[in-house]
Formats: structure tokens, C-alpha cells, sequence
């Protein structure tokens, strides 16, 4: 499966409005798979679909499994097609959240720990399921990847101007990102 490019932020089609999958077809499938693949090529643990170009209201999550020496290994992959969020619990989970769009920052932020998810699986079948912690947090920062919100519209305007300065400037300088995988989790 080949490895996409993944789009690093300033870019327009990380700012745009995705639109639904009116059906799951093989195309699709195979751009998930292909997804699949560029997120763990580049150490991440969540890839939507305007990260590769695409403005489609779907993405990929896998937050990995501990191993007998509790190392993180690849755990479920997951695929999800016109994610809707239906509940939200009251009680918290807090994470230092990254994202592969914007490589080398991060920040702690609070979300619901758990919620209820409506989807369409990689067959078009219409699932409900819960899903928390980790998963449910990856879940909330992907579907804001579909709505065109990246996390560091909701950090101080004076951070997110220096992190978009410093991708910008590392644009022109060329920068290759992801040639190593970092000990943080990636979105
Ligand atoms: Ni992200």
C-alpha cells in the first residue's frame, strides 16, 4: 500500500468544511487502507482525510497495544466513515494532544472521556459503539480535522502564530518531517 503525503500545516485544505460519503466504495476503502498505512509510517495514532488531501468526512485511528514489555505495538486499526458524535460524558481525560499536521507541538487539553459514535464501517454498515480514554480523544480530534479545526485554534493566538511561523518557514526551507518516529502520539 503506498504511503500518502501528509499535509502540513498552514494549508487551506486543513481549514475547509469536509463533506459526507454518500457511499463506501472500493476507491474509499482503498484510500483508507493507504491511510492506514501513511499513519503508521509516520508514528501516528489517528489520520483524517483532509491530512492527505482529501475532503471527505472519514479517517483512521489506531492507539496502539501495550506488549509484554510494555512497549506500544500496532493494536485495531480502526475506519471510520461519517463520524457523529450522539453523547459525551461529563467526566474528563487529559493528554498531551499532537497531530501530524503540525509536527513538533504540543499541548495538554482536556476532553470528554467517554462518547457514543454513529459511523459507517469500511463496509457501509451503520454502527453505533462507545468508545473512551485515548480512543475517544483521538476520535473528538479527528472529527475536528472533518469541521476543518485544528488543535492549536483552541491555544493562545500568540502560540499558534509562532507554531505556524516556525511550518512555514521550515515550507521554504524544505524540512522533511517523519523520517523518525517521536515518543509522542501523533494525530
Ligand atoms: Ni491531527
Amino acid at each position: 500500500m503506498p504511503v500518502l503525503n501528509i499535509v502540513i500545516a498552514p494549508h487551506p485544505v486543513l481549514k475547509t468544511m469536509c463533506m459526507p460519503v454518500e457511499t463506501v466504495t472500493d476507491e474509499i476503502r482503498t484510500l483508507m487502507d493507504n491511510m492506514i498505512e501513511t499513519m503508521y509510517n509516520a508514528g501516528g495514532v489517528g489520520l483524517a482525510a483532509p491530512q492527505v488531501g482529501e475532503t471527505m468526512r472519514l479517517f483512521v485511528a489506531d492507539i496502539g497495544e501495550e506488549d509484554e514489555d510494555g512497549k506500544i505495538k500496532q493494536g485495531t486499526p480502526y475506519k471510520f466513515v461519517n463520524p457523529e458524535i450522539l453523547e459525551m460524558s461529563d467526566d474528563l481525560f487529559v493528554y498531551d494532544e499532537g497531530c501530524l499536521s503540525i509536527p513538533g507541538f504540543y499541548e495538554e487539553r482536556e476532553r470528554p472521556n467517554t462518547i457514543k459514535l454513529k459511523y459507517l464501517d469500511e463496509t457501509g454498515a451503520e454502527k453505533t459503539e462507545k468508545f473512551s480514554g485515548l480512543m475517544s480523544f483521538c476520535i473528538q480530534h479527528e472529527i475536528e480535522h472533518l469541521d476543518g479545526i485544528l488543535f492549536t485554534d483552541h491555544v493562545s493566538r500568540l502560540k499558534r502564530e509562532r507554531v505556524m511561523k516556525k511550518l512555514m518557514k521550515e515550507k521554504k526551507q524544505g524540512v522533511e518531517h517523519y523520517h523518525v518516529h517521536g515518543e509522542h502520539c501523533n494525530h
